[in-house]
Order: structure tokens, then sequence, then C-alpha cells
């Protein structure tokens, strides 16, 4: 029977257990304690406090390399295909690490940013395996993308196209680029929604295509490699790609007719488990599936299927980390409906969003112990004076859980870290990769002298303070 305050959550069972998908492959139980990659998230927060994120490098390595592989397989040249590129989508977690390991595991990268551009430099990547991508990309970022020598632009609107040619050209270059499409198909979960006209900010509308193709190919500074779409994240639902998948190839078929265009980029989107509820399909399938339709489009429309490229990001990441906290509160109230428990946390939205932007789901355990206790309605909240500072809206927790325990929270490591802000003046927590049991920084704790040091009223202190030390004590100053 579901809990009248937790409709969709599934019915009690066991508290203690970790479900498969949901947590980390290498997450177990060892005497009642959540160990991650062979480590005990225990002795993880008596080294580094919590609360902290904990990223399995085995675990994203091996996701990396499985979706590569997944797509490599479908559009191989034996399967009817022409390759694939694969490019880890940078925004759901990016560190100088991380980069390396999506390049030594055979993936490009994708970034959206000057910052993420500069991690991946910095980083080491080679500049010819970055994409860049945004819909309002500054002079600045063009002409350090232009002058670094990356691989593609992706061109999100017609003066885009523009400065990044005249950005080439000062720099004695021809730029690649595709062309971002929106291309009416909205996806979200298990339904996607197929429509021709778009209302959002990224990209050209199919109709339109044309004519900014016909100005790409005329532009000195540009050479145009293909098209690309994104149709949206966390999706579960294969008939999304494949509907995105033929209107592409469609377009592709149309445009390639005047000069080649050899690449076709479908975006990312694929979805992962947030709770016991999701379930998503292997991503073999999803491939398979993806294959299926680019081919079938392409055999109708009697071209040759272009080389593939995708953007997972989620998909990757996601699934490999969990972040853990320390319980601070617990308080029961009781509703109307039923009893729910507000079990409180010293971290919350500012190092996990995505609850509070678009309502997404988590799931919670107790990390430093099992219990026999009987399950409770729990939420999860975080220490931020804000209402709607929730991390898991709701879970089955053990009745006995209480302020001092360790609790962890699955699937975090995509989109929390990236999009983690200093709300409340809260230093961010840190990023920690465990591999073969060992654990080490990624990314170092803020201090609240991090968190300060751009506050200008503060960095001039010295002579503010000493007027105001003589104020407060009533020193006599000469
Ligand atoms: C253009 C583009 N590509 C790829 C991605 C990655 O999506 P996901 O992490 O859901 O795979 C995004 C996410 O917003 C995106 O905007």
């Amino acid at each position: 029977m579901p809990h009248p305050l937790a409709p969709h959550l599934p019915d009690a069972g066991d508290p203690n257990a970790l479900v498969e998908g949901v947590w980390p492959a290498s997450a177990e139980r060892v005497d009642g304690a959540l160990r991650v990659g062979g480590v005990d998230v225990r002795e993880v927060a008596s080294t580094h406090g919590t609360p902290f994120l904990l990223v399995d490098e085995t675990v994203v390595r091996d996701r990396a390399r499985r979706i590569r592989e997944a797509f490599e397989a479908a559009f191989a040249e034996s399967a009817g295909g022409s390759g694939v590129d694969v490019y880890y989508a940078g925004k759901a977690l990016l560190t100088a690490d991380v980069a390396r390991w999506m390049r030594d595991e055979g993936l490009r990268i994708d970034v959206c940013t000057g910052g993420e551009l500069a991690i991946a430099l910095r980083a080491g990547i080679a500049p010819e395996l970055i994409g860049f991508h945004g819909n309002n990309k500054s002079p600045a970022e063009i002409e350090a993308g232009v002058t670094a020598g990356i691989g593609t632009f992706i061109v999100d609107a017609p003066i885009e196209a523009e400065r990044i040619s005249a950005a080439a050209e000062r720099a004695g270059r021809v730029q690649r680029v595709r062309l971002r499409i929106s291309v009416g198909v909205h996806a979200s979960t298990h339904e996607f929604l197929a429509t021709s006209h778009e209302d959002q900010k990224f990209g050209i509308p199919i109709a339109e295509a044309p004519a900014v193709v016909a100005r790409i190919r005329e532009l000195p500074g540009l050479e145009l490699v293909g098209l690309h779409t994104h149709i949206g994240s966390q999706i579960f639902d294969h008939a999304g790609f494949a509907e995105s998948a033929r209107r592409m190839l469609a377009l592709h078929a149309e445009l390639s007719g005047e000069a080649p265009l050899p690449e076709l980029n479908l975006g990312g989107g694929f979805g992962i488990a947030y709770t016991a509820a999701d379930t998503p399909e292997p991503i073999e399938g999803i491939a398979a599936r993806v294959a299926d339709a680019v081919r079938g489009a392409a055999g109708e429309l009697g071209i040759a299927v272009p080389r593939i490229a995708i953007e997972p990001g989620r998909w990757i990441v996601g699934p490999a980390g969990v972040t853990v906290y320390t319980v601070g509160t617990v308080k029961p109230v009781q509703l109307a409906d039923g009893a729910r428990t507000y079990v409180a946390v010293d971290g919350g939205m500012s190092d996990n969003a995505r609850p509070a932007l678009y309502g997404a789901q988590y799931s919670a355990r107790l990390a430093n112990r099992a219990s026999d206790a009987e399950p409770t309605l729990a939420r999860v909240a975080g220490h931020h004076c804000e209402s709607g500072d929730i991390v898991v809206d709701a879970e089955w927790l053990p009745a006995d859980v209480a302020p001092g325990d360790l609790l962890a929270v699955a699937a975090t490591g995509a989109y929390c870290h990236s999009l983690a802000s200093n709300y409340n003046a809260t230093p961010r927590p840190p990023v920690l990769a465990v591999r073969d049991g060992a654990v080490r920084e990624l990314i170092r704790r803020e201090s609240i002298d991090d968190v300060l040091s751009r506050d200008a009223g503060l960095v001039q202190a010295p002579a503010d303070t000493a007027r105001d030390d003589d104020e407060t004590t009533g020193a006599a100053s000469a």
C-alpha cells in the first residue's frame, strides 16, 4: 500500500537495501556500514569530514567504455554504419582527472563555457578532441576555442557563425563547425512529444536550417562537418531518440545533396536510475534501436549512414557517485494523512540543486550502520534557509535514524558538483575519487576563507577593522 504522503514511493521493503542500478556497482555493506569502491565511508568521513561527494573511478571508466563500445558496435561498418564518436558532456561533472579518464577510455569532451574549456585544455586534452557548445558564446570564449585549435564549435545562432568565422580568419585557420538543430522532439523520461515548432533557446528550427547552412558554407573561416541535436535529458524511452534521428537524417540528406556532411551528432540524455522506480533499458538495447532507426531512415532516403556522434553525461558519471552527509536533527511531523520524519543533514540545495530545480527524486540510506528498526517515511532536508531545500523528498529510513548518523544519497555523480553554489555562504564539499580502496581529492573542500575571498569589503578589512575596533573598544587613536 503506498503511503498517502508519498504515493509514488514503492513499499518500504528493507530500508538497508542497496538497490542494484541505483547505488554504484561497487557499493556493499560490510558489518552494516556502506563501502564504495572497497572503502568504508565512515573512514572517508573521519578523514575528509562531511558532506562529500565520492565518485568511484572504476565505475566511471567502466561506464564510459561500455557506452562507447555499445554505440561502436551498433554503428560499426559491419552493421552498415560509418563509426561513432562519443563526446562526454562535461557539464555533468568536469574536473581535470575526470577529463583524463574520458580521454583514456577513448571519449572526446564536450564543453559549453570558457571555464569548462580551460579545465579540459589544462588537463592536457588534445584540442581536436573538444567540441564547444553554448547558446551564447562570448567573443572571448570563441577566441579561446579558435586559438586553442579545438575540434568543433556547435553553432547555435546565425550571428555565431559570423563570429566564429571572423575569429578563425584572424587566427589563419578554418574552423570545423556543426549546426545545432531544434528538431521538434521533446523527450522527458518515459514520454516524448513531437512538434514542428520549437519554443526554446537552443538551436535553429529545421525549416530555417537550409538558409543558415548556405550562409555557413559561404563563410571563409568555417567548414561545416555536420548537424547536431539534443532532445533532452534523463530519457528512458528510445522512441524519442529514434524519432529525432529520423528527422535529423531527412535534413542531413537534404543538405548533403549540395556538399558533403560527414557527421551527425544525436546528443545525449540517456536516463539512469535515481530510485527503485526507475528502470532504464540497458544502453546496448538503446544503441541498437537508435542504429536501427538511423539505418532505416538512411535506407529510405538512399544515403549512406553518416558518422554518428553522441554526447552522454549523466549516464556515465551519475551512478558512480554518492554524497555522504551527517544527520543533524530528526523531527517527526504529524499530518492529517500520517507522520513524516524530517531528517536534516549538513548540506542540501547548495551541493544538490536538482530536487529544488526539477523536483528530482533520489534514494538515501543510513551509511554508518544497518538497522533492524522499522522503516519510517522520511524526508531528507538540507540546512539552508529555504523550505524547498529538500535532498530526498520521500524515502524509507530505519525509524532509529539519529543525529550523528551518516546518510548517503545515491546517483549524485552528475549535475550535483557542477550545479553547486555557495548559497548561505556555504563552502562547497570536496569531490573525492575512490580507486582500488584508495581515496584521493579531485576537488578539495572549499573553506569559509575561499568563500569570503571575493568580498572586497573583507579583503580591504585591515584599515576598516582597525577603525571599527577603535570604535568598539573605545581605544584612542592619535
Ligand atoms: C547539448 C547537450 N549535449 C549533451 C548533454 C548531456 O545530457 P545528459 O547528461 O543527460 O546525457 C546536454 C545536457 O544538458 C546538452 O545540453
